[in-house]
């Protein structure tokens, strides 16, 4: 599974990058508000940095100016995937812009029926958000589950970007399914690591190296 980190923070993609954990980048256009920065100017930073796809997001409602948006921010690099929402406005520009040879990652998605709409529109990434699906008790891992199952009956090529992830158990849980891609924010990717046993076990390593006076330098 691909890791895309969701932050237009540089700092902590930077961080992430050196290690190898970042496959790519998404942004929104609260991520962008948050950053502070200018939507443009962030984004080819963002896209100087990383190889792989870095999602850009549209801020028009209708399909005509969604279009213009998106042809501008793929103009920012060639790893940029325009980001539209699962409207039909989006979808329509989606169609568009893939057909252009424009990556574009058809965010927003809530059910299966809007996934297979996105792939049926040539997008090369859907976005179904887990996290917001769980606020409101219904299960984002089974929506994943439900989208892997109908892209897989068909050999639709559309990649499943699991979205609005909350916890490191979310990442697992992708992976199991078979996601292709998860994006998750920097802390939770780093939370992975975390493990009450490694830090019980290395306490009890660390007593020893004091009681025996252990040096290697
Ligand atoms: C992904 O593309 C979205 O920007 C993001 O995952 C949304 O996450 P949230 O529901 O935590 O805001």
């Amino acid at each position: 599974m691909k890791f895309f980190v969701d932050t237009a923070e540089i700092d902590a993609i930077k961080e992430l990058h050196a290690l190898g954990m970042v496959d790519g980048v998404t942004t929104n256009p609260s991520l962008i508000a948050k950053s502070g920065r200018d939507i443009l100017e962030v984004t080819k930073e963002i896209c100087d940095l990383v190889d792989g796809p870095v999602s850009a997001e549209v801020v028009a409602l209708d399909a005509d100016t969604m279009l213009a948006e998106g042809r501008k921010l793929a103009k920012i690099a060639d790893n940029i995937a325009v980001k539209v929402p699962l409207t039909w406005a989006g979808l329509q520009t989606c169609k568009t812009l893939s057909e252009e040879g424009t990556m574009v990652n058809v965010t927003l998605c809530f059910s299966a029926n809007q996934a297979l709409l996105a792939a049926k529109a040539g997008a090369t990434f859907i976005s179904p958000f887990i996290g917001r699906l769980d606020d409101i008790n219904i299960d984002g891992l089974e929506l994943i589950e439900d989208i892997r199952t109908i892209y897989d009956n068909y050999g639709f090529e559309t990649q499943i970007l699991a979205a609005s992830i909350r916890s490191a158990n979310h990442m697992s849980d992708c992976a199991k399914i078979g996601a292709d891609v998860a994006t998750a924010p920097p802390n939770v990717i780093k939370g992975m690591a975390n493990h009450v046993l490694t830090d019980k076990g290395l306490a009890g390593f660390m007593a020893d190296v004091e009681k025996a006076g252990i040096k290697i330098l």
